[in-house]
Parts: C-alpha cells; structure tokens; sequence
C-alpha cells in the first residue's frame, strides 16, 4: 500500500459493477456505488490520478423480453434506462468519469476480439446441448424462465436450476411438469450447440490468482471450486436474444456475462478518446492499478471467470476485488410488500442524498458482512452526529463569529488559550490515521475518528461558552471561535469523500477554494469568512415513513370480505395488495378420478389434470358434499402453486376452491367451483 497524503502513481481505475438496464436502482445497489465513489474520491482529493468507470450492463434475455412486454425495442429500453440510470446516480452525488453501455461498438469490437483469441488457442468447444424453447414466445428459455416441479424432492414452482427448497441443482431438462415463466405453456426441448470457454484450462493460475487478488474469506471459497467442480462456461445463447452476434455464427450470440465485465474495457477505451489519455496504460502496462468493486453474488464472474478471460487475452487483471455484502434493511431482506426496496428515485423524493451516504459511510468497514439500514438508526445516527455533532459546531461557531465579531479570525495563541492550540493539534494529529481508514476502505473508522474531533471541539466550545465570554472578552471570543472554525473545518476536508456538497459549502463559508487532503495541514487564522448558510437539517421520522410508504405496491380498494386465509401466501395484513394476489396461480383443472379417503371423514383424494403444468394430487375436505364418481371429468378452479403438503395419506399439490357459507361451513352446503364451457385445464383464473 502506498502512503497515504503522498501518491501520484500509479494512476487507479475503479470500477464498480455494471447494473442491468431492466430495472431502476435502488437502496441496495447504491452500497456499492456509494462506496466506490467514496474510495475514488478519497483517492482524487489525496492527489491521485484516479477515474471511476461504470455504465449500463444491458444485453440478456430478461431485458428483451422486458422490452417485448413494453412493446418496444430493447434499444428504447436501455436508452430509457440510461437516462434513468445516470440521473439517479448523480443525484446521489455519485460521480463517474464515464457511464458507458454494454451495447457499445467497442464493446463489440472488444468482445469478439476476446471471444476470437479464446478460440484460437484452443480455450473453447462447441457441445451439443439440450434446452427448453418455448414455442408461444418462441425463445430458448434461460433457467430463470422456467418453473416446474424440482425432480428431487418434487417442490411447486421451481427455477430450472436450482430448488428453493431442497437446494438441488439441475439442468432445466429435468425439471418435472416445466411451464415457460412468461406464458405458462408447456416448452418443448430442443437440440442444439454451445460454445464454451475452457476455464479449467486456467486451472493453476487461478489457484494463485485468487490468493492475491480476492478477499480472504473469497478466496477460500473460490479455491473449493477450483479444486473441485470448476466447469467449463457456457459463453453463447441461441437466436432469439439481445446480445452481440458470435463471429462465425449465424445464430448465436455471446452470453451477458461474457461482455458484462468487457464492458469495463470498452468504457475506458472511450473514456481515453475523449480526454487524450492512454488506454494501454490502463489495461496493458504495469503502469495502472484496476479496482472492481462488487457484490458477493457476482464473485465467480470476477475472481473466475473474468481473470482467465483476461490472462487469455493478454490484458492486466485487477489488482484487487472488492467484495460487499447485501443490504438488509430493519434487520430483514429487502421485501417490497414491506415497502422496503426502496428505488433510488423514491429515495430522493423524500431525503437528501447526503444522509445515506453519510449513513452507509458509517457501517462500511471494507469488509464482506451485509449492511443493516435500520431506519431509526438512520434517523438517529443522521441526527445526533451529522448535525447534531458535526453542524452544529459549524453552525454556532461561525454564526456567532460573523454576527457578533465581523467575521474576522485570528491567531491561534498558546499563551492566552493553550486548550485552543491543543484542540486543533489534535484534529491535525487524527489525520494520519483518517487517510489509512480511507485507504483501507474502513470508512466508519474514518467516520468514527471525525465524530471524536467533533466531540472535542463541542466539549471545549461548551467549557468556553462563547455566548458568555463575548460579554466580558471579545477577543477571548473571537480566539475561541477561530479554534471551533479550525476543527469545523478539519472535519469537512475528512467528510469530503463522503459529503462533497457539505465541504465545498465550508470551503466556501471559510472563503477558501474547494479542500484537498493536503489543505488540512494549514490551520486558517487570519482573514474572515462568509456568510454562514445552510448545511444539513435534522431527518424527520415522517419522511423516513413516507419513503417507505410510497415503495410499497400500490394497493386496491378495501375488500368487503375478509380475503380467504389459505390462499395469501404473505404475513401481511390489511388489504389486499393486487401484486400480493397476483401471487397466488389459480387455475382450471380436469378431475381425472376422485375417492374416498377411508381414514378421514372429510376428505376425497383427486388426480386433477392441470394442462401444462401437469397432473396434480390434491385432498379435498369435501367427502361430505360430493359423490367421488360424480367429480371425474369435470372442471373446477384449484390453487397451483400452495406449497406441497405432506399428508397423512400422501402428498397434497395444489387446493381445490370450494364455496361454503362463511358460518356454517360445511353443514350448510359445500359446492366446488366450475367454469363456464370453453374453459380447459390449465387456463390462468384472474
Ligand atoms: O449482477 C449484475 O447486476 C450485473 N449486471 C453486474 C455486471 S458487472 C460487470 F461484469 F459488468
Ligand atoms: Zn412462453
């Protein structure tokens, strides 16, 4: 590690994960963004040649058929997102030096020059494969897009790779009774090739790699999956799909994850055409450090596959990945029924940008732990340190100064206030150690050594009571002050990587040009400062609950009946949310044959035959209204997606809906419900 306060190489490029151009920022992506962003600016305020590149990761499957549903191009989409995109991370004061796109002519030109020296070296194969299509939306299904039932231990309403419940992985092919995502209809198989990259091929220089260039803990993991499973990637997808055209191919194309990272590469390449710098110093020469932060669920891509890629190529690797936790927020996932995946935007309409970096700045230590966003901590932490502590000082100091002493300050003189001299010596003392937290990405140590400045200066500022001492010693006063300034002004050259806005409004209150990490050497005492104006005000709770109030899905009228309680699959309360509702998969389905469950008084077991989504096996608590044989080969409405329930008797995949009078129940009449003709097994219920 270079000293800190004294570098100038070599130069830095950090990165931060591209986001995908489907969907809006929003809480828990800005943890990374924000940390990023506080590190480059460190780094450029410590004099750093430093640049900070990142732009909208937008090919895949999930983006064209976003754009399919909004009936426009994937281009509009990901121009759309774009605009978003940026906005949102300006406002949040974060400050890239390019927002570039995936969907770049160099990103192309990069990405097929990876892909060209991949396969002349002998680092890929083409294998014949077999993958699910879907012949109403006519696309290959990616695993996300396919649900069914896990081929393990038989749970409803798995993804085509992996089962929630069980945690078996599987190809999609093996799902049982598979239904495309989109539409519901059965997808067929169908034989075709892929192309993959041979990243066992890097097998003994990823060993090494990952010791030196991932976290500890990241590096462990990632060495079970080098010794052990490490696959070959499968890099192309067949036609349909928004993406760069594999050279050599008429219809596939390269992965999103192929040129996702090359993104990076290509964002540099048209950050250098535009300021004259050289893009081989970057990526080619040992003259350059590259920095990826990123999420923990996006390791393999990075420490894995990413690095061979670039070996491959000839490119540098990173120096070092970053790697952050996820955000919980009250302790808990993110959940939108909670109102908590709260969007960038929505954020903003609400609070200042300020506090959340501030907030996050505070739990930051560098490490891979998540990070809990605790709203009454937030208000609480914003509150008692930001301003509370930190503006206030400012605030009183230089209020009192400009009003009452001409704003003017002065020398800090040892023999009339030797606690004066002490106090700012101090502050200057904690720098060392602020610029190695800053370093080290432990911002809430840097954050903890200015909240202890602060605490110092508030306690002398206490002990000297100006607002006493101007009455009797004005100059005494106007000493006082200048030592609070001086403090004041330290904390805001230390915030300044996390609250930009809030230091350059002291550079200015100080009348002085914006602060780099140096300037906290000085200490001001001659010259007069500015009028003071507003810096941070106090969060109120009201808007924390607006915030949040206005993430949650928007909710319909108030049922008049309270909602069935078997079938709202939610622990929450209240009405019903037409996203909740929609949850629940109600479906037509075709009594194939009924009987009695000797054992039990109240139920019939039924095969149902529920279209594309296969035959069920259901217990129905309605022995008591029915005549088994009279049920086989009529329709009625069951619930699809109830997690299966072991019985007794067996297990119960699905509930069939039956009306009964809410009192009396089944004593006063029982009666399943049916369709109207025309109706057939597995037809979507709305
Ligand atoms: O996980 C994600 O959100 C990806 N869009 C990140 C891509 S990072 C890089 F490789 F482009
Ligand atoms: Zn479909």
């Amino acid at each position: 590690m270079t000293t800190a306060g004294s570098p100038s190489s070599p130069k830095r490029l950090v990165t931060a994960a591209l986001p995908y151009a489907n969907g809006p920022i929003h809480i828990g992506h800005l943890v990374g963004y924000l940390q990023a962003d506080f590190w480059v600016r460190w780094n450029k305020m410590n004099g750093r040649d430093c640049v900070y590149v990142c732009g909208d990761d937008t090919h895949g499957t999930p983006i064209m058929v976003k754009a399919r549903e909004l009936k426009i191009t994937p281009e509009e989409l990901i121009a759309r997102a774009h605009a978003e995109h940026f906005k949102d991370f300006s406002d949040f004061g974060v400050e890239f030096d390019i927002y570039s796109s995936t969907n770049t002519d160099e990103n192309r030109k990069f990405a097929e020059e990876f892909y060209v020296k991949m396969r002349d070296a002998g680092h890929t194969n083409v294998r014949p494969i077999e993958q699910l299509f879907c012949n109403h939306d006519k696309m290959f299904l990616p695993d996300r897009f396919v649900k069914g039932v896990c081929p393990k231990c038989g749970a409803l309403e798995q993804y085509g790779d992996s089962c929630d419940k069980c945690g078996a992985t599987y190809a999609a092919t093996d799902l049982k009774n598979p239904a495309c995502a989109i539409c519901g209809s059965t997808p067929v198989v169908k034989p075709s090739e892929t192309i993959a990259f041979k990243v066992s091929d890097f097998r003994d220089y990823l060993r090494v790699w990952v010791r030196e260039h991932a976290p500890e803990e990241v590096a462990n993991k990632l060495s079970e999956w080098i010794d052990g499973e490490l696959f070959d990637w499968d890099i192309s997808r067949d036609a349909p799909y928004f993406g760069f055209k594999i050279p050599g191919f008429e219809n596939k194309y390269f992965y999103v994850w192929m040129d996702a990272p090359i993104g990076y590469i290509s964002a540099t390449e048209q950050l250098c055409k535009k300021t004259g710098r050289s893009f081989d110093e970057y990526w080619k020469t040992s003259d350059s450090e590259i920095y990826h932060f990123i999420g923990k669920d996006i390791i393999k891509f990075h420490c894995l596959f990413w690095p061979a890629m670039l070996k491959n190529v000839g490119f540098k690797s990173p120096k070092q990945v970053f790697v952050n936790g996820f955000l919980t927020v009250n302790g808990e996932k993110m959940s939108k029924s909670k109102g908590t995946l709260v969007a960038a935007r929505t954020y903003l309409n609400h609070l200042d940008s300020s506090y959340l970096r501030y907030y996050y700045a505070s739990k930051l230590n560098g490490q891979l732990q998540d990070l809990d966003l605790g709203l009454e901590d937030f208000t609480n932490r914003v509150n008692s340190d930001l301003v509370g502590k930190m503006t206030n000082l400012g605030s009183r100091g230089a209020q009192m100064l400009g009003k009452r002493l001409d704003g003017r300050l002065c020398a800090l003189d040892g023999k009339r206030d030797a606690e004066a001299v002490k106090l700012v010596a101090s502050a200057i003392a904690r720098r060392k150690a602020i610029a190695e937290h800053f370093e080290n990405r432990d911002f809430a140590k840097a954050l903890a050594e200015v909240r202890d400045m602060a605490d110092d200066a508030n306690k002398y500022f206490d002990e000297r009571a100006p607002w006493n001492l101007i009455k009797t010693d004005p100059e005494a006063t106007r000493l006082a002050l200048t030592a609070t300034l001086n403090v004041f002004r330290q904390i805001a050259i230390a915030l300044k990587p996390i609250l930009p806005v809030y230091a350059d409004r002291v550079a200015k209150l100080l009348n002085e040009k914006p602060y780099a990490w140096a300037d906290g050497e000085r200490i001001l005492e001659s010259g007069t400062i500015g009028e003071y104006e507003h810096l941070a005000t106090r969060i109120e709770a009201e808007k924390v609950n607006a915030m949040i109030d206005e993430s949650k899905p928007k909710t319909t009228e108030p049922a008049k009946t309270p909602a069935p309680k078997a079938a709202v699959p939610t622990a929450d309360s209240g009405p019903l949310s037409i996203d909740t509702f929609n949850q629940v998969d109600l479906r037509i389905a075709k009594i194939v044959s009924a009987e009695a469950v000797p054992e039990a008084d109240k139920l019939l077991k039924l095969q149902v035959d529920v279209g594309p989504l296969g035959t069920r096996q259901i217990f129905a608590g309605i022995k008591s209204a029915y005549d088994p044989k009279t049920l086989e080969g009529r329709l009625t409405v069951i619930v699809a997606n109830l997690a299966p329930r072991k019985m007794k008797f067996g297990m119960s995949e699905g509930m069939v809906l039956a009306a009964s009078d809410p009192d009396g129940g089944a004593g006063k009449g029982l009666f399943i419900l049916s369709p109207d003709a025309g109706a057939k097994p597995g037809d979507r219920v709305k």
